[in-house]
């Protein structure tokens, strides 16, 4: 017995629980992803995965659709909006558990892209197994090699997270996002939706992004002291607007997974239509408010919320004073262009969860209920 635990202690590195080593393996998996693959001085791009004609099908596509569930589906809706931002192809987002049942229009021209950590996601498997039928191309994103979802795909990119033993994704994330990114701005290349000096930037950005996640991973410290004053609130609110947004729905879900505090995400503006009925002293909202081309409407979104009483917790860009001067707890993150961000501020969600879980007393790599793959319906 004593053996086992120390061979479990050896497999988490140092670290008390997989889900924070997970975390803290971030600078590292999104290089990994990248590594090969995006070469910034070059100004390049290589996809082994997705080459001849398959590339060509995935420029000239018609529309994509993204078929995902849990983490993987939020890392899908941020795709999106990069997607059409850059490549101005129309880009649906669907829980697969939805798209497989309610047959659903696929045509020429359709690429369908599924993004799963497992690669064994019966309902996105099957999602998949029914559009391939249909005619559709279909892509994978996938952590775990030869797993099934990868096998039946026509082409695709691998993400190299590495094996993710926490319950709640984490580092398979990070990593889709990178992939993802590296995905849209071939196409937008392939297609010449960008200009040249556009995509040397991108690229330069998301090169950087590695080192960025590295100097958020050291405010774990800080965001466990937030923990400790907010761990016994019965509800979260988490918000967001554009390429955060779907970020806030993933820090709610992860605050769910692994604290079992009830949590919603919400897009910031939508909030007025339902949750801002919830807002007073008791409540939690946690803001994501990086620097971006929505920032203004984000400040006056985190005043409703004072003028309520709300207490805000803002994750924010360096040097911004403006949010600090409203917001009661701030978590400060270096800049990153609004496209390649969401990588970096999901960071502190992730922790916030974790350190909320921890202090909570739970375990938070099984978690209860949950399964890690949900290979049936
Ligand atoms: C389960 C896991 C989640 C994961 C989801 C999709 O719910 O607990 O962490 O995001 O399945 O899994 P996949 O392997 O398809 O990404």
């Amino acid at each position: 017995q004593k053996l086992d635990i120390e061979l479990a202690a050896i497999e988490k590195g140092g670290y008390d629980h997989f889900m924070l080593k997970e975390i803290f393996e971030q600078p590292q998996t999104i290089f990994d992803s990248l590594r090969g693959r995006l070469d910034a001085k070059q100004g390049t791009l290589t996809l082994g995965g997705i080459r001849g004609e398959y590339e060509d099908m995935l420029k000239n596509a018609k529309r994509i659709i993204m078929v995902a569930c849990g983490t993987s589906w939020h890392a899908g809706l941020i795709a999106e909006y990069v997607i059409e931002e850059l490549c101005r192809i129309p880009v649906e987002v669907e829980y697969a558990s939805e798209f497989r049942y309610r047959n659903p229009v696929i045509g020429e021209g359709d690429v369908i892209i599924a993004i799963s950590q497992s690669g064994e996601t019966a309902d996105t498997l099957v999602a998949i197994e029914a559009a391939k039928k249909k005619g559709a191309i279909i892509l994978g994103v996938c952590n775990v090699v030869g797993s099934s979802i990868a096998r039946l795909s026509h082409a695709g990119a691998y993400t190299h997270a590495g094996p993710e033993i926490g319950v709640a994704s984490t580092k398979a994330f990070t990593a889709q996002l990178a992939v993802l990114n590296m995905i849209a701005l071939k196409i937008a290349k392939d297609r010449g939706t960008i200009t040249d000096q556009r995509y040397q930037y991108l690229l330069n950005e998301l090169d950087a992004i590695s080192d960025k996640v590295a100097t958020a991973l050291k405010l774990s410290d800080s965001i466990a002291a937030i923990a400790a004053k907010y761990k016994d609130a019965r509800d979260f609110l988490y918000l967001g607007r554009g390429y955060n947004f779907p970020v806030a729905l993933e820090g709610a879900l992860k605050l769910k997974e692994i604290s079992y505090i009830h949590a919603e995400g919400y897009p910031a503006a939508e909030m007025k239509h339902g949750p801002i009925a919830l807002v007073d002293e008791h409540l939690p909202v946690v803001f994501v408010a990086t620097k971006d081309s929505y920032y203004e409407k984000i400040v006056s979104n985190i005043q409703e919320i004072k003028a309520r009483k709300g207490k805000v917790i803002a994750v924010v860009t360096e040097g911004d004073e403006t949010i600090r001067g409203l917001a009661d707890d701030v978590i400060v993150v270096p800049e990153a262009d609004e496209l390649v961000a969401p990588i970096l501020s999901v960071i502190p969600m992730q922790l916030l969860a974790y350190h909320v879980g921890v202090q909570k007393g739970y375990d938070v790599d099984k978690p209860r209920n949950l399964a890690k793959s949900v290979t049936v319906e």
